[in-house]
Formats: structure tokens, C-alpha cells, sequence
């Protein structure tokens, strides 16, 4: 059942290039030109209807979330908020007919996140679900859904979930920057063709697993470990640092690298692990300036960047390269070496991975 891998997590780490790529077939026009939602035949009028779109979750779904904003907003240029559905629901949203809420959730059952749906259903809002489950409790109480065709996702710790969430923001976004033509077909154009790379570049990413290996037993006995990015990289050290803590036990924090010296620098000392980001050319020479304020506390730096970066490797001890693609859909590919690393990292501990201590696969209860 596990189909030849010692554990699920391995196994669904590994499953990615065929989830992404079950996740976008279907949905990508014939002649590559335009993203077909069978599932929503939205219009301009309908997209005009709303002022707000909030994207609730929790957990990984909650870290997809933050990078769907990132795209819709870039793409398609409306207002999205982002929350954790135990702190959405107390706080008297602000949520009429005038708003979208999308849920985000694997197994469609996480009880706060239905519960919010079913609030933001009560005030008027139009609801949409991002889904892996087929018939879940959330697919089921949502106006519209989407699936993310992962198939199933049986370690606790989420991985392939997590990768096929961004891919459907990322289409969505490019969906709706086709009717509210906030991109031009060219760049629409380009940016199906890199989505259409993806699943070979993950691949790719999978198969450079040996210096992961290494430094899980290099520093799979510290204690702490910080993740800091900028931007995108930001969200996806969030969710490296949470794969980390759930299946290995190390305290793991992320932090935007440009709050580093509000604070938690003051925690970076000799020898800490700090594994920074470095993909987004808008951010890059202010994420360098931060990583060199680590370095000169003697952190132990692992940089990830993109292929064709010779900088960063300059000012860390250790990098890490994934293939060149958008900076948009980077992501989906620096957050491989971040799994991997949780990985082996619980492995070297001699965790339990599929079962950590105290945690569920599925939260249904408040
Ligand atoms: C982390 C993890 C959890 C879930 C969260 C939401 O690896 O698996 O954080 O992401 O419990 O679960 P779903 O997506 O099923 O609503």
C-alpha cells in the first residue's frame, strides 16, 4: 500500500509530479492559451459583484491560502484577506453578498473551517471550495467546488495537498485575470506554458534528495531551526518550518526575513541552522542584506535559491538549487527540499512520521 516507500509521507512526497499534474489536466485549453473552469463558468458580472474574496483554512491549507492571495491579487488584481478559520469565526467578519469566500481544506471535514463557511453562507456571501475529498462535508456544503485530484492523502503531515492547492489558486488566478483581463493573453499565454513544466521540474527537485540527506544528520539534533524568505518566500517557509516542528519535533519558526531585527535576531546566535529563501528578484537584495545580518551572528545558513542564481551561494554556508521557472510558481518547487528535509530530519530522530505525537489527519473537533 505504500507502494514500495517506507512511509506515506515519502510516498505522497513523491506523488507530486503526478498529482500536480492530475490537478491541472482538464483544466488547461487545448491550444495552451486559456484555463477552462467547467466548474465555475464565472463572468465579469459575477466577478464584478464582489469587493472581497476571503480565503479561510487551517494549518498547510492555511499556508496555500497565503500564496492564493498572492496570486489572485497579482493576477487579477482583487482584494483577498486570508485567516485561520478558529480566529474568522469569533471576530464578526465583515462578509455580505458582496464577497467570495473559499475555503481551502484536504479533507473537506475540519470543523472550523466548515463552521466558517456555513457563517459566511448565513451572512450572503457566495461560497467556493478548494478540496481534495470528493463529497466531503465542506464540497458539500459549498455553492461551487474545486478538486484538487491528489488522491489520497493518508500521512498526517500534508505534502501533495498542500502542492496541488497552490496549483488550482494558481489557475483560478489566471482565470479570473482572463475574464476581468487584468493580464494580456500573451502573458497568460506564457505563464501556462511554465505551469505545464511544473510536474517535470518536480521531478527534477525530487531527485536531488542526497544533500538533503546530509543535512538532516548534520542538524537533525538542534534544537531550533529558523526559516526566513521574503514575499513568496515567506509563505513557504511557513509552511517548511510547520512540516518540520509536526514530524520531527525540532523547534522550527519562520519569520519575514525583514522582521528578523524586530525581534528574533536577538535568538540568532553560533551555530544555529537558519535556511533561508532567496527566489523573488523583487526582494532579492533586501532577503541578502538580512541573510548577511544572520551570517554575521555565525549562523549556519542553507540558501535556497533558483538555478541560475551565483549570488547567494557568495554569503551562505550551503545552497540549495531548484529549476528556473516563474518566480510566481517557484513555490511549488523550493517547498520540495523543505518536506524532504522534515522528512529525514524525523527520520534521523527516529520519529514516528505518519503518526506524529498528538496530532489527527482530520480536526473535527473545535
Ligand atoms: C499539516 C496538516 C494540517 C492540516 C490542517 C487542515 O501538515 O496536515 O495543518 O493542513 O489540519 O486540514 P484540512 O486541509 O483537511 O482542512
Amino acid at each position: 500500500e505504500k507502494g514500495g516507500y517506507e512511509h506515506f509521507m515519502l510516498k505522497e512526497i513523491n506523488e507530486q509530479p503526478k498529482a500536480v499534474r492530475d490537478t491541472m489536466s482538464q483544466r488547461i485549453a487545448k491550444d495552451g492559451k486559456s484555463i477552462v473552469m467547467n466548474e465555475l463558468k464565472w463572468d465579469a458580472d459575477y466577478l464584478n459583484s464582489f469587493n472581497k474574496i476571503y480565503i479561510v483554512a487551517c494549518g498547510t491549507a492555511y499556508h496555500a491560502g497565503l500564496v492564493g492571495k498572492f496570486y489572485i491579487e497579482k493576477l487579477a488584481r482583487t482584494i483577498v484577506e486570508v485567516d485561520v478559520a478558529s480566529e474568522f469565526r469569533y471576530r464578526e467578519p465583515i462578509v455580505d453578498e458582496n464577497t467570495l469566500f473559499i475555503a481551502v481544506s484536504q479533507s473537506g471535514e475540519t470543523s472550523d473551517t466548515l463552521a466558517a463557511m456555513k457563517e459566511s453562507k448565513r451572512l450572503g456571501a457566495k461560497t467556493l471550495a478548494l478540496t481534495n475529498v470528493v463529497g466531503s462535508s465542506i464540497a458539500r456544503e459549498a455553492d461551487q467546488v474545486l478538486y484538487t485530484w491528489a488522491g489520497p492523502e493518508i500521512a498526517v503531515a500534508s505534502t501533495k495537498a498542500y502542492t496541488t492547492q497552490l496549483i488550482l489558486f494558481f489557475m483560478l488566478a489566471l482565470y479570473m485575470a482572463q475574464i476581468k483581463k487584468t493580464q494580456t493573453p500573451e502573458r497568460i499565454e506564457e505563464l501556462i506554458a511554465k505551469l505545464k513544466n511544473i510536474p517535470a521540474q518536480v521531478s527534477e527537485t525530487l531527485s536531488d534528495v542526497e544533500p538533503i540527506k546530509t543535512f538532516a544528520k548534520q542538524y537533525g539534533f538542534n534544537e531550533d531551526v529558523f526559516y526566513i524568505g521574503r514575499s513568496l518566500d515567506y509563505d513557504v517557509a511557513l509552511e517548511g518550518a510547520l512540516k518540520l516542528k509536526e514530524v520531527s519535533y525540532i523547534h522550527a519558526e519562520a519569520y519575514a526575513a525583514g522582521e528578523l531585527k524586530h525581534g528574533t535576531l536577538a535568538l540568532i546566535v553560533e551555530g544555529v541552522p537558519v535556511i533561508a529563501l532567496a527566489t523573488q528578484k523583487s526582494v532579492y537584495e533586501k532577503t541578502l542584506s538580512n541573510i548577511k545580518e544572520v551570517k554575521a551572528r555565525d549562523a549556519v545558513v542553507i540558501g535556497i535559491a533558483a538555478e541560475g542564481d551565483t549570488e547567494l551561494e557568495k554569503y551562505v554556508d550551503h545552497v540549495m538549487k531548484v529549476p528556473e521557472t516563474d518566480e510566481l510558481l517557484i513555490p511549488l518547487l523550493t517547498v520540495v527540499p523543505l518536506q524532504l528535509l522534515a522528512y529525514y530530519a524525523a527520520i534521523t530522530r527516529g520519529c514516528d512520521v505518519d503518526k506524529p505525537r498528538n496530532l489527527a489527519k482530520s480536526v473535527t473537533v473545535e
